[in-house]
């Protein structure tokens, strides 16, 4: 094939994949407080907005962020760490009242928005102390790789067709 199409194709395939995208989300338990690591790639000097939210029974309630405005009740009980590709959240005093799925998502205004977003089951039984994470991160973070670059390995196969 023409390698100029093929080098077109593949640059096509970058941007598809490297968007501002949620790369993970991950949740632990630290002193009673649940811990939420949302990791994210920062490619871009545009302002981004987020959101971190949890969905119980088909109902919505926003905890923090610049996209909704978070719930009163949540207000009190959380705070907000983050650096240039991590937010980390702390909700405080979490008990088996807050088990729901947990969403982060990011916004990036533009024409039209770039939304991204990713989900996590919480269950108090189920929660890992926040020491053990960091390895599973890890090891999440390169199946993410592996993930992100089948989009490149299935337009290279597309090429040699
Ligand atoms: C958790 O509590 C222990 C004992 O109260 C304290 O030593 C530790 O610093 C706390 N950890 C965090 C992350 O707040
Ligand atoms: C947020 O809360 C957690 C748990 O209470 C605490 O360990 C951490 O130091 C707090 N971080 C900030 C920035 O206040
Ligand atoms: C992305 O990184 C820049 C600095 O390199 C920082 O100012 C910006 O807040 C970051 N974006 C997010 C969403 O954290
Ligand atoms: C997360 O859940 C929301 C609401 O249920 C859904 O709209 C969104 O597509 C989910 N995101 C992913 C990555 O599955
Ligand atoms: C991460 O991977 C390493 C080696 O591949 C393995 O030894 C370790 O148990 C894994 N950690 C977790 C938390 O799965």
């Amino acid at each position: 094939m023409n390698p100029t199409i093929s080098a077109a194709l593949l640059l096509t395939v970058f941007q598809v994949a490297w968007g501002q995208k949620v790369t993970s989300l991950t949740a632990c338990l630290v002193n009673q407080s649940l811990r939420l690591d949302c990791r994210h790639e920062n490619t871009t000097a545009l302002p981004i907005q987020y959101e971190f939210s949890v969905t119980r029974e088909t109902k919505k309630h926003v905890i923090e962020g610049t996209l909704g405005v978070p719930e009163h009740s949540y207000r009190t009980r959380t705070n907000l760490t983050s650096k240039y590709n991590i937010k980390v959240l702390y909700l405080n005093g979490f008990t088996s009242k807050d088990e729901g799925t947990y969403t982060c998502e990011l916004r990036l205004s533009g024409q039209p928005p770039t939304i991204s977003n990713k989900n996590i089951s919480v269950f108090r039984d189920k929660l890992v102390k926040c020491e053990g994470i960091s390895l599973l991160a890890q090891n999440t973070s390169w199946l993410l790789l592996l993930l992100l670059s089948l989009p490149l390995l299935q337009a290279m196969d597309f090429i040699s067709l």
